[in-house]
């Protein structure tokens, strides 16, 4: 039986004659994620794409599933039993990376203090600044996101420490890489700290009140893996009393925010609504793509396929 690839990858023109040419004999639909219907998600065999994860279970006659995003949290418990899963992971690393310097330099410079100025007219000087040549930047979670963000912090000035669950070797982009259970060791070292990390029974609560007491004082904090990583109670009543230089976070618990989150309102503290990854640049559209044409490739050619989640 041919197979029935439900498209729901943002494609530009030229690009559905690329999957047709890797896989002629399928039958090939595109939509979108907000238009796709009942009958086309229990047609498909296989699907490309960011479908909301409750009309899964409506995928009846699913064998494969590649996901958009990096993450994969969200599909966990929604897929049908048996399904390959994959991810895009490495399609927006260097997005999320230029986000998390953007966050980090803002801080750094006390942006949020001079934007509040200049809505109120006031020209005022906030003072000290901070820089990351010569720093210590500690990347919890040395993946895709967390080897392209070394790599640019590296490039100005700092070094590098990268923790990861397993390590097998050198990552590019570190200067050192580390297991994970060295992290309280290595907090107080650190003058930025970034969390990279997905979402898991093992990650959830990782940054607790306990692990930003051990970081310096005058440290910065990243977050752009999962909110839930991040103890976000703990990190305000810190940065209240005066812990930190400042946070930039582009994840929290729960997405969206609610508008009475103490968070919103800590000074020096930058937040962003998720928005690092995604489809916003063309770079990372187009390698979702090509991850797509590949993993299709293989799966024809009954290869091993890259990313796969379970
Ligand atoms: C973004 O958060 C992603 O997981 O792709």
């Amino acid at each position: 039986m041919s197979e029935y690839i439900l498209n729901l990858l943002p494609l530009h023109e030229g690009e559905r004659e690329e999957f047709e040419a890797i896989a002629p004999d399928a039958v090939h639909v595109c939509a979108r994620s907000s238009t796709v219907t009942p009958e086309q998600l229990a047609a498909a065999t296989i699907i490309f794409g960011w479908p909301r994860p409750e009309v899964m279970k409506g995928a009846v006659s699913l064998k494969w599933f590649q996901t958009m995003w990096a993450g994969t949290d969200e599909y966990t418990n929604m897929l049908p039993e048996g399904i390959l899963f994959t991810s895009s992971s490495g399609s927006n690393s260097r997005s999320v990376a230029e986000h998390m310097l953007t966050g980090l330099m803002a801080v750094c410079r006390r942006l949020p203090a001079y934007l509040n100025s200049q809505r109120s007219h006031v020209w005022q000087d906030e003072g000290t600044m901070k820089t990351i040549l010569g720093g210590t930047v500690l990347v919890v979670g040395a993946g895709n996101v967390g080897s392209a963000f070394a790599g640019l912090c590296q490039g100005l000035g700092a070094e590098t420490i990268g923790l990861k669950r397993t390590v097998t070797g050198p990552v590019e982009g570190f200067s050192q890489v580390c297991a994970m259970d060295e992290l309280d060791t290595l907090l107080p070292q650190a003058d930025v700290v970034a969390l990279t990390l997905p979402h898991s029974p093992q990650t959830a609560g990782l940054m607790n009140a306990g692990r930003i007491a051990r970081m310096k004082d005058d440290a910065v904090l990243i977050s752009a893996g999962r909110g839930s990583v991040l103890d976000q109670d703990a990190l305000v009543k810190a940065m209240q009393g005066g812990k930190l230089w400042g946070a930039a976070l582009d994840v929290t618990d729960p997405e969206p925010l609610p508008p009475d989150s103490p968070l919103w309102d800590v000074p020096n503290l930058l937040l962003t609504p998720h928005v690092a990854g995604g489809m916003r640049l063309e770079i990372t559209r187009r390698k979702c793509v090509e991850m797509a044409q590949e993993n299709l490739r293989r799966y024809l050619a009954g290869e091993k396929l890259d990313n796969i989640v379970k």
